[in-house]
């Protein structure tokens, strides 16, 4: 397990290099990740190529046996760009920003394919570099350019073949919008219809990600006959609409993604967890990166206090030692972090370093990555995990995963058709993963086309769009002893957000053993009520009126009209069970299911406190404590404990062998 850090030489005097090279090193940083947005240093000027610089940054890593991670540097384009072709930048933007060139503008292509081609015949075979990150943090506005207009256009084209489909899969029969030719189609302007087709906005926002998933693909073809088994990775943003990772399973190797969940931004808090990461929102997304290839790192993760939220609060001491170790437990390969020295320049002036402005002293962030390589050498030592190779800590075989349905897909849909201004997704997946980390089970995040075979438990929250192949899957699945839980607003609609003919959602009917007769949705501050297993939970977002033909009622609603009415239920099919849950709410009544169901069918639960995790991995148990009190580790008495202590600080990590 390799712990390393971001570094910029190109923003810093040569005479800070071999100095600054030897702070990473005495630090106990392994990985150095170089080249980010240095497209303007490696290429001041149309073909001149100044890789000298660089040569000289991978000769102090390799000295120190630093591995290095190669970025292609496209995610900002030098200035003599935009003196040769004025239109190279997305609509409305001008030079000095990132990510501000139009990948579809055939100049920045062609100049891509140039500079990854150049790094790639230089560096490829280099033997300090382990792999390569495509650009950074891919996204694009939805631009009205005429290179943006024909790409999408040609996109169309390809999907759909003729412009009647087209009209048919936007149901342009609503209020006579027809097209007769793709030539009249332009991207949206946005994914909020306001009051245009909805259909249309999701169409654009798979366009997005197909086009910048493609621009990446581009660049791993260059990559991937010079560069040998090294992987190829891009960095993703957690639930960024303009990407669905899916789209890069292709040609990715390992997914990555960059992590800053201290933001200041949670309204909810009354007292101090607001300074440590929410363990589901951000778990939620380890779990989905380590689904499509199995192998994973989490490339930037918060040092520190950030420049960019407004709320720059500063973090529970211990936070940042959390955030390591909660990727560690999932199967990271690597952890490295945005940024080594903090800049004394630029917009992130006051984002957190592992160092301060001195570029010497540890941040109180830099001291925690101290701590926890420590802590990993301790783990190595003692063989719970293999040292000098990327082989990551291991989960104990003996418990079984849950899988968590999650297709970014479903979510560009409900982007663009929410319906309840209460609706989020990303919220609902993160509250089932919540409920399923909170029994101490650890998730599989699965889509459509993985195997449920071996899943004892399944939970499909709020998937709306299904085909019809889906929902037979999920049968048989069931049929066949599988346990599922399936939430209101699923199975509503087709893949293009179309309702199919027939009653609300009737499609799942006989799966669910009843109809559902309607929906409720309920105005801001405003809750019903539901009382699952003798406790009542708050909804709000969401509910669905039930009638049960073969299903028990396992919940009902407490209050409204149709107070008595059954929320939540349970149908026998097959050799299995689903249990449909009717209402959304803020996370107690997820949690109360989820628990109900692992405890019915056996699964080795353990009901943990609130905002704590346990992971039991090979030989040893990990426990994080995300809470702003101590509180006590669930250790049998006879625990070892390698790292903390029973009572596990605010923000604490114990480790225990059993
Ligand atoms: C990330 C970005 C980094 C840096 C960081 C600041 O989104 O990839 O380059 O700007 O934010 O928190």
């Amino acid at each position: 397990m390799k712990i390393g850090t971001y570094y910029y030489p190109e923003q810093w005097p040569r005479e800070d290099w071999e100095k600054d090279f030897d702070r990473i090193v005495s630090m106990g940083l392994q990985i150095v990740h170089l080249a980010e947005f240095a497209w303007g240093s490696l290429e001041p000027a149309r073909d001149r190529f100044e890789f000298g610089w660089l040569d000289r940054a991978l000769e102090l890593a390799q000295e120190r046996k630093l591995d290095v991670i190669l970025c292609t540097p496209t995610a900002i384009i030098p200035i003599w760009m935009v003196d040769e072709q004025s239109d190279v930048l997305f609509t409305g933007q001008r030079f000095g920003g990132r990510r501000h060139a139009n990948h579809l503008h055939p100049f920045v292509s062609e100049r891509s394919k140039k500079i990854v081609e150049a790094m790639a015949n230089r560096y490829g075979n280099h033997s300090s570099v382990i792999g390569w990150q495509i650009d950074n943090e891919v996204n694009m506005p939805f631009d009205q350019s005429e290179h943006t207009r024909r790409a999408y256009q040609q996109w169309l084209k390809s999907k759909y073949e003729t412009i009647e489909s087209v009209n048919d899969a936007w149901g342009c029969a609503f209020w006579n919008t027809f097209y007769t030719s793709f030539e009249q189609i332009r991207l949206a302007p946005s994914r909020d219809p306001e009051y245009r087709n909805p259909h249309e906005c999701v169409d654009s926002s798979r366009f997005l990600s197909a086009s910048l998933a493609e621009y990446s693909r581009m660049q791993a073809k260059i990559l991937k006959p010079k560069i040998g088994a090294r992987w190829i990775t891009t960095n993703f943003m957690p639930f960024h609409p303009d990407t669905n990772p899916s789209d890069f399973s292709d040609h990715l190797s390992l997914f990555s993604w960059d992590t800053y969940p201290i933001t200041g931004w949670g309204k909810e808090f009354k007292d101090e967890r607001f300074r440590i990461s929410d363990p589901s929102a951000v778990g939620v997304i380890h779990d989905q990166m380590r689904s499509f290839t199995n192998r994973w790192a989490l490339m930037e993760v918060q040092p520190g206090q950030v420049n960019w939220s407004g709320y720059p609060v500063r973090l529970m001491p211990g936070a940042v030692r959390l955030m390591l170790w909660q990727a560690i437990v999932k199967q990271c390969e690597f952890i490295t972090v945005y940024r080594f020295k903090q800049p004394r320049f630029g917009v992130e002036l006051f984002h957190d370093g592992l160092v301060q402005w001195d570029g010497e002293t540890p941040s109180a962030g830099g001291l925690e990555f101290m701590q926890t390589i420590e802590d990993v050498k301790k783990l190595e030592k003692s063989e719970l995990m293999s040292s000098s190779t990327y082989a990551p800590l291991m989960p104990d075989p003996e418990i079984p995963e849950v899988g968590l349905f999650y297709n970014q897909d479903q979510h560009f849909n409900y982007l663009s058709q929410q319906q309840s201004k209460r609706w989020s997704l990303p919220k609902l997946v993160t509250n089932y993963h919540a409920a399923i980390e909170r029994v101490a089970l650890p998730v599989r995040v699965v889509q459509e086309s993985s195997d449920f075979t071996g899943l004892k438990l399944l939970v499909v929250p709020g998937a709306s769009m299904m085909d019809d192949s889906f929902i037979q899957k999920l049968s048989d699945y069931v049929r066949a002893g599988g346990h599922l839980i399936l939430t209101a607003r699923s199975a509503m609609m087709d893949h293009n957000g179309r309702i199919p003919q027939g009653l609300y959602s009737s499609r799942l009917y006989e799966l669910i053993g009843a109809k559902i007769t309607g929906y409720d949705s309920l105005p801001d501050e405003t809750f019903g009520e539901v009382e699952f297993d003798r406790k009542k939970h708050r909804w709000g977002a969401w509910a669905e009126m039930i009638e049960p033909t073969t299903a028990q009622a396992l919940g009902t609603f407490t209050d409204q009209f149709y107070a008595s009415s059954p929320a939540v239920i349970q149908n026998q099919f097959g050799s299995g069970t689903v249990t449909f849950v009717g209402a959304i709410d803020q996370g107690s009544l997820s949690d109360a299911v989820v628990e109900f169901v692992a405890k019915q069918i056996d699964l080795p639960v353990e009901v943990l406190p609130r905002r704590t995790r346990l992971h039991r991995m090979k030989g040893a148990s990990v426990f994080l404590n995300f809470n702003d009190k101590a509180v006590t580790a669930p250790a049998g008495g006879d625990a070892k404990f390698l790292i903390g202590e029973r009572r596990v600080a605010a923000a604490g990590v114990a480790i225990w062998t059993r």
